[in-house]
């Protein structure tokens, strides 16, 4: 199945397909007509996965070359930046070659920021290996690297030429890393489509138990949701791509509180935010208490942390709301939170009062 983005002359192709991988050779051949392929990826891609891409592109008689990087957050990094671009560089890199990011969001952020600034732009695609890279990070073109100051701090918009999407590298993902990719798809749900919402309450043990058929129809709709934002609302500048960050205002302050470590997922900080989004919002009296339940259900059933506890937080409200002000989101002190009226009905609320916030997660605390 192909799924497009429209953005005019930026639009691109996304391709999803089980076995994708090992038929790269002939997906990317359109790029191969004058130029090289250089594959970035990580350390624990290359005994995984890197063998099935590198087969296909010799067997359709494409050369390529192969820049293996540490896995890891860190690497998106300014010195793995410039690692990068030198290495690309020395290999003589030209605008007419495509350089193939071969991973997980750190490798897409990292890779689509290294040719975002390489020779004001060479061709990249995206070959995502990771559930979350495959239903959020791989499509729209927000591209980073992580610096003092924050995560995703230096960037660009800058939008892949096509995405090759394989369900079946999921095989080799630990289960940690597949069930916190899950929470952005459960996230579509929540944003504005109740019925696949209802669709994850019924299928979300199965896609995470390896369903091909499952895993099939929950990274299509996925991808299908994220592309229409995107071709809507490239730059998030109207609101509508906003929507995206469901979850993630509340995640944040916990990622930050783990300091961004191995003991709290980005995926897993995204599953309690938007549990406590929905607690938020039936507090407030914006959504009915049983959404807040369906959602805090559905996140615990997936192995998902749903409360601050279960999240391993033991902050105080105050301590997480200064997390919060630290956000790139910030305008003009205040923090623009994305609410829900219901499943599958969040909307953007620019007037949040932080105390409220504050004596919320107080509560939660218990
Ligand atoms: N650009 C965007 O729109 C966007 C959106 C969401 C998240 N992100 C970024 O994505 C990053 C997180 O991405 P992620 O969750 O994919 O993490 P990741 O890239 O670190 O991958 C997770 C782990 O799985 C390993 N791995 C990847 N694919 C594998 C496979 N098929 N088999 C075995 N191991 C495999 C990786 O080496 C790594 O250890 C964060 O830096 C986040 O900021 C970007
Ligand atoms: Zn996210």
């Amino acid at each position: 199945m192909t799924l497009r983005v429209a953005l005019g002359e930026r639009s691109y192709d996304i391709a999803i397909e089980a076995g994708a991988l090992d038929r790269a050779g002939d997906l990317l051949a359109p790029y191969a007509a004058r130029g090289r392929f250089i594959v970035v990826t990580d350390r624990n891609i290359v005994p995984n996965q890197l063998h099935r891409l590198e087969i296909s592109l010799t067997t359709a008689g494409i050369a390529s070359a192969v820049e293996v990087l540490p896995a890891g957050e860190t690497t998106k990094s300014w010195k793995m930046l410039e690692k990068l671009t030198d290495a690309l560089l020395a290999y003589g890199v030209e605008r007419n070659d495509t350089i193939v990011a071969l991973g997980g969001g750190v490798i897409g952020d990292l890779v689509g920021f290294a040719a975002s600034i390489l020779k004001r732009g060479c061709r990249f695609v995206q070959v995502p290996t990771t559930l979350l890279s495959q239903v959020d990070s791989s499509v729209g073109g927000k591209t980073a690297i992580n610096s003092r100051a924050g995560k995703n701090l230096i960037g660009a918009f800058y939008q892949p030429a096509f995405v090759l999407i394989d369900p079946t590298t999921l095989d080799t993902l630990p289960p940690r890393e597949l069930r916190a990719g899950y929470a952005e798809v459960v996230k579509y749900g929540l944003i504005d489509d109740p019925a696949f919402f209802a669709w994850c309450e019924a299928n979300g043990a199965k896609l995470l138990a390896g369903d091909p058929a499952a895993r099939i129809h929950a990274i299509t709709t996925s991808v299908a949701a994220k592309a229409r934002i995107v071709g809507e609302d490239e730059r998030e500048t109207s609101g509508r791509r906003a929507l995206l960050n469901l979850g993630h205002t509340f995640g944040h302050a916990l990622e930050a509180e783990t300091g961004f470590s191995d003991r709290l997922l980005h995926g897993e900080a995204v599953a309690a935010g938007m549990a406590l989004a929905f607690r938020f919002s039936a507090m407030l009296g914006l959504c009915p208490a049983e959404a807040a339940v369906r959602v805090t259900t559905h996140i615990t059933a997936a192995g998902l942390p749903a409360t601050l506890q279960a999240a391993g937080i033991d902050a105080t409200g105050k301590a997480l709301v200064t997390h919060m002000m630290h956000d790139k989101k910030m305008e003009g002190g205040k923090l623009p939170f994305l609410l829900a009226r219901g499943i599958g009905q969040t909307f953007l609320e620019k007037k949040v009062d932080l105390g409220a916030v504050e004596a919320f997660l107080d509560a939660e605390r218990g």
